[in-house]
């Protein structure tokens, strides 16, 4: 088992579902936005391997590094990528050559080497701004940023490989993830980790717009559980699938519980809309349901319970 992009948030996670049901575990990993510190609690266990790579660049070394050590690659879970909506639209570019022909790289040595399945982390980028809401898979993909058009891109590539070559692939587009490793550092982080760094710290909450637009939160570990259903069962072969929880929040509940849950005196301070912004966004779940079994363990309560935990002990081992 390969996983590109196992040292960052999701991925990691991913690590640890497969590590604990017995894989044996390559982690594909340039460190860009990644952390060895996610992965630490594997760093001796003979059945996981840190090889290196950037999927930018030429990867013979560090594929050949896990294949000699655990044998042929069988499955490949792709999360490794340029994931920030913003810096696509500054720099299209880069975001052409990490997210798509970075994972054309991975593509290409899937075929090659008749890796059994591909499973690949897409986004709801790939909906148009005003899709309908809820959104279902079915909906008009017309993404709004370059991030969105390379993740559509690469599921066209995949559906391309799966007619040409018989590769065999699962696409989840994910809803808003959130959940312990979710780095707050940067502006356009995940708005939950920002605001439980903020509340935590007592520092000013920025609400952008009137805080009434929504989003569709969907715990880290239920993320892990959907993509290893996804590597593992012939159900959603070939299929793309949304992963949310179907539940609709705005920004301005959960403001409110996470000042509550941490019990924060934060400032909350309104700021004119983000550009790009889309107003709401929920999934149906009929697809996910059907094709994964799929339902959310964590509910939002008790997912920012964890992440807070998280947020809390972060700080206390940075002090
Ligand atoms: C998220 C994903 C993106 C994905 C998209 C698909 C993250 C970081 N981004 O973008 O990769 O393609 O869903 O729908 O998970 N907000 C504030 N104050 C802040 C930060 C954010 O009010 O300090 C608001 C934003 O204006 C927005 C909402 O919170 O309305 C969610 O923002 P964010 O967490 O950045 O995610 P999305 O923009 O939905």
């Amino acid at each position: 088992m390969l996983v590109t992009g196992g040292a960052g948030f999701i991925g990691s996670h991913t690590v640890d579902l497969l590590m604990s049901l017995g894989c044996k575990v390559s982690v594909l990993d340039n460190l860009s936005t990644g952390y060895m510190a996610n992965l630490a609690q594997w760093d001796a266990d003979p059945r996981f391997a840190f090889v290196g790579g950037d999927i930018t660049k030429d990867l013979a070394e560090p594929l050949a590094a896990a294949v000699a050590k655990f044998g042929p690659i069988q499955r490949i879970a792709h999360f490794a990528a340029q994931t920030a909506v913003p810096v696509s639209m500054d720099d299209p570019v880069t975001d052409i050559e990490v997210n798509l022909a970075g994972t054309a790289r991975i593509l290409e040595y899937a075929r090659r080497n008749k890796v059994a399945k591909v499973f690949f982390a897409s986004s709801s980028a790939v909906y148009d701004d005003d899709a309908p809401v809820p959104v279902s898979e079915d909906s008009t993909a017309r993404p709004a940023s370059p991030y969105g058009i390379d993740k559509l891109a690469v599921e066209i590539y995949l559906d391309y490989y799966t007619r040409l070559y018989g590769l065999k692939f699962t696409a989840l587009r994910f809803m808003n993830v959130y959940g312990p490793r979710q780095d707050p550092s940067s502006w356009y982080s995940g708005v939950i980790s920002i605001f439980l760094d903020r509340a935590v710290a007592g520092d000013q909450i920025t609400i952008f717009d009137d805080g009434e637009q929504t989003r569709d939160f969907v715990y880290v570990t239920d993320v892990a559980n959907a993509v290893v259903t996804s590597l593992f069962s012939p159900k959603p072969d070939g299929a793309i699938i949304n992963i949310g929880t179907g539940v609709e929040v705005t920004i301005n509940e959960i403001t409110r519980t996470i000042l509550a849950l941490a019990q924060s005196r934060s400032v909350v301070k309104y700021e004119p809309a983000r550009p790009g912004d889309i107003r709401r966004s929920v999934t149906t779940m009929d697809r996910a349901t059907a094709l994964l079994a799929f339902t959310p363990k964590v509910d939002l309560r008790e997912g920012l319970d964890h992440t807070l935990a998280w947020v809390r002990a972060q700080k206390s081992s940075a002090a």
